[in-house]
């Protein structure tokens, strides 16, 4: 096979944030109608390297080549002129504003000097439907669930034209069809001769897409090949983290075994549970010291279940009852106070960006204890712990939670709600955006939360995780329980299957 000149081509990249360095000498190059995935553990330096290529950040040391030309990009708009594009880690949909004026947000296509309203709905709306959303493209963004508005963002750059794609962990919110829908067209876009940077920590995912991969570790680059039978997730796994990769990848392939207790106490049931057209007729029991895993396709009406669960949302139809007493929820206050605690899937959002780890930690306990109890020391303490225990990196309570990459911020708005002891512990997508590394920690979490007698909900649309989890599972499909698994062994397969 003939070697093309890459048509992208970094070369020593450094950048360092104060004291840290988040890029140390890195080589990278990306070849036209190539997709090449991006893989390394939470902080590794991925999204670090796309800013730069985006031109995002415009001080950094060494060179980068596009097209054998030598660029430096003084902001994103440049980058944008040169024809790269690229869909943030993190959100940057405007939810005011409609479907339509998000996908061509800043492109808006003009007739006669003036924004062509028609043709915007109409390509917005063709532009969804490759993704596979049917939703009305002059309805506001905000009012999809934020797997949709992946979507929605996602579109934006992959018809823009772009010739460089650089997508930073674009499926965190999806779930498998929409994911294949998504290959789909990008595979489309390779043929057409477009290049792809594809970031993601679900490997089977990265080796699926990609020709290339590179891997990083510690803001270095460990090793870029062509994706073939030799680079497996094992292969993967062991440049991207060093060590102990056997013991992490024994925990999500193959089969698992379901440990119901059929004998512990109920903790929590719902009988006919019906909400609006989210979901109908759930009928549920939780019993102390289980994980019920909740497990379905994205939109399946799994989020609405459980913000039901926590007086967020209120049941149109059917009892909810805790220790057999039926309750009625008018706000998240009652269910709080009932003893039900909700790790939102949207936690991130929720974090004080510009505060330092330590109070982001401390905010869940503030609401329950008094004022008197803020001392700083302690605060830090607690927060010590937590950084530990989720191995938040770098291991700094006092630095601003902006600072952190996507994956340790995830872990910092998971660690401020595990400082709750409810009775029942309903967790929305609990290792979303996590390294496999991080994922191990958060099962065992969970699972010594599980031995001080908690009743734990894990609702998520990531397969891995609920297997991982869960003692018990339930599928939901179109706002239904499609099947439920206990005491039984079960693969991926089969809860694909039943989704
Ligand atoms: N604006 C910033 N200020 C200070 N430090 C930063 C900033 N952005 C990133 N860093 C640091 O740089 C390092 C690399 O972060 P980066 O976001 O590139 O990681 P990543 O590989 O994308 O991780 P993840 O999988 O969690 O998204 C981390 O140690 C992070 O804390
Ligand atoms: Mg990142």
């Amino acid at each position: 096979m003939q070697q093309a000149a890459p048509l992208l081509e970094l070369s020593r990249i450094g950048k360092s944030f104060g004291g840290i360095e988040a890029l140390r000498d890195v080589d990278f190059s990306l070849g036209a109608g190539e997709i090449h995935g991006l893989i390394g553990e939470n902080g590794a330096g991925k999204s670090t390297l796309m800013k730069i290529i985006a031109g995002v950040y415009h001080e950094y040391r060494g060179t980068m080549r596009l097209a054998g030309r030598e660029v430096h990009f003084r902001s994103a708009h440049d980058a944008r002129v040169a024809g790269i594009g690229m869909v943030h880690q993190e959100l940057s949909v405007v939810p005011d504003l409609s479907i339509a004026e998000n996908v061509f947000l800043g492109v808006q296509p003009t007739r006669f000097g003036v924004v062509d309203w028609r043709g915007m709905l109409r390509g917005a709306r063709a532009q969804l439907a490759s993704l596979g959303i049917d939703a009305d493209p002059s309805a506001p963004l905000g009012g999809l669930p934020i797997g949709m508005q992946q979507l929605v963002e996602l579109s934006r750059v992959l018809f823009s034209g772009a010739r460089i794609i650089i997508l930073d962990e674009p499926t965190s919110a999806l779930s498998p069809p929409e994911i294949e829908r998504l290959f789909a067209v990008l595979r489309r876009l390779r043929e057409g001769g477009r290049s792809i940077v594809f970031i993601s920590h679900f490997l089977d995912d990265v080796l699926n897409i990609s020709d290339a991969v590179t891997i990083f570790r510690n803001g270095r680059t460990i090793v870029s090949a062509p994706v073939s039978a030799a680079t497996d997730k094992h292969w993967v796994i062991e440049r991207m983290i060093g060590a102990g990769h056997e013991e992490l990848e024994e925990s999500y392939t193959g089969e698992f075994h379901l440990h119901s207790r059929p004998d512990a106490p109920v903790v929590l049931e719902t009988e006919h549970l019906s909400h609006g057209a989210a979901f109908r007729d759930v009928s549920l029991s939780l019993r102390a010291g289980e994980v019920l895993g909740i497990y379905g396709f994205m939109g399946c009406g799994q989020l609405e279940l459980a913000r039901t669960l926590f007086g967020r949302l209120r049941p149109d139809h059917g009892a909810l009852r805790m220790a057999g007493r039926a309750l009625r929820f008018r706000n998240t206050a009652q269910a709080r106070r009932a003893g039900i605690a909700l790790v939102p899937e949207s936690r991130r959002s929720m974090l004080f960006a510009e505060e330092p780890v330590y109070k982001n930690t401390s905010i869940a306990i503030l609401e329950r204890l008094s004022r008197l109890w803020l001392r700083p020391r302690a605060e830090r303490e607690i927060a010590a712990r937590h950084v530990k225990s989720l191995s938040i990196r770098p291991p700094l309570v006092d630095r601003a939670v902006r600072t952190f990459s996507g994956g340790n911020q995830q872990k910092v708005g998971l660690a401020k709600w595990l400082t709750y002891d409810p009775k029942v512990l309903v967790l929305s997508e609990p290792t979303r955006g996590m390294d496999v590394g991080a994922k191990e920690d958060v099962v065992r979490i969970v699972r010594a939360l599980r031995e001080r007698g908690i009743a734990i909900v894990v609702v998520s649309t990531e397969p891995e995780t609920v297997l991982a989890l869960a003692d018990r599972i339930v599928v939901m499909k179109k706002g239904a329980i499609a099947r439920e698994f206990e005491s039984a062994t079960i693969s991926k397969d089969r809860l694909l299957a039943a989704a």
